[in-house]
């Protein structure tokens, strides 16, 4: 961009982490509408907050009521939909919290675009699979349904494509297993990756 001079803040990166007493971390939930995630979402923000850290939950449905309102479903839209998600995932995570995002975001390229906009060490992707069939036979907010009437254009699913993870770092099948179980596989990963060693929080009165 020209005529722009971004600068840094005095406050460096390891003194909020150090203040925040947690490794900052973006946890995605990626699947199809109906497959668990803002369940799952919900649940894991529940979980952690009481657990003592500080995060918070952008979903899908939540941020397009708001930041995204302009977007809709097309492959563009969706696209510009999680590049702005993954810019202030970014900033949330720059300030120290921990960020779970429940987006379907259904392009493997911007999954991996999220990432590196985060940067790799920071990004957890997990892989909320539910097949097809479930989803629409629970059909929880009745858009499959419509979808198949020719209603709503572009549903995943349906009428748009949806690409699986290759490689997620966790996979929970919400259509195999109880709640409890896929939550409990999210929980054991992302505990693993937020807590800050001892040695770290030592620092912040350094
Ligand atoms: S994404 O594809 O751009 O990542 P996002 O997660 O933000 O999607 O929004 C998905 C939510 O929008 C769904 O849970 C559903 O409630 C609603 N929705 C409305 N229209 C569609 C559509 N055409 N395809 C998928 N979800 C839709």
């Amino acid at each position: 961009m020209q005529h722009l001079f971004p600068f840094d803040s005095k406050i460096c990166y390891n003194q909020r982490k150090s203040m925040m007493l947690q490794e900052p971390r973006l946890l995605w939930l990626t699947g199809l509408s109906g497959s668990g995630k803002s369940t799952l979402a919900l649940r894991l923000e529940h979980y952690l907050f009481h657990e003592g850290y500080k995060v918070f939950l952008l979903d899908g449905d939540n941020v397009r009521n708001g930041l995204n309102k302009d977007l809709s479903f097309t492959e563009e839209d969706r696209k510009e939909n999680i590049r702005r998600v993954a810019e202030v995932s970014k900033l949330m995570l720059d300030a120290g919290l921990v960020v779970i995002c429940a987006f379907i975001s259904p392009y493997e390229a911007e999954r991996a675009l999220v990432k590196e906009t985060v940067g790799n060490n920071r990004f957890s992707e997990v892989y909320v699979n539910c097949s097809l069939q479930v989803c629409e036979q629970r059909d929880t907010k009745g858009l499959y349904a419509k979808a198949r009437e020719g209603l709503i254009s572009n549903f995943t699913g349906i009428s748009a494509p949806y690409e699986a993870p290759s490689a997620p770092d966790v996979e929970v099948r919400t259509d195999e297993e109880a709640i409890e179980e896929s939550l409990y596989k999210i929980i054991t990963h992302a505990e693993q990756q937020l807590r800050m060693p001892e040695r770290m929080k030592l620092s912040v009165n350094a």
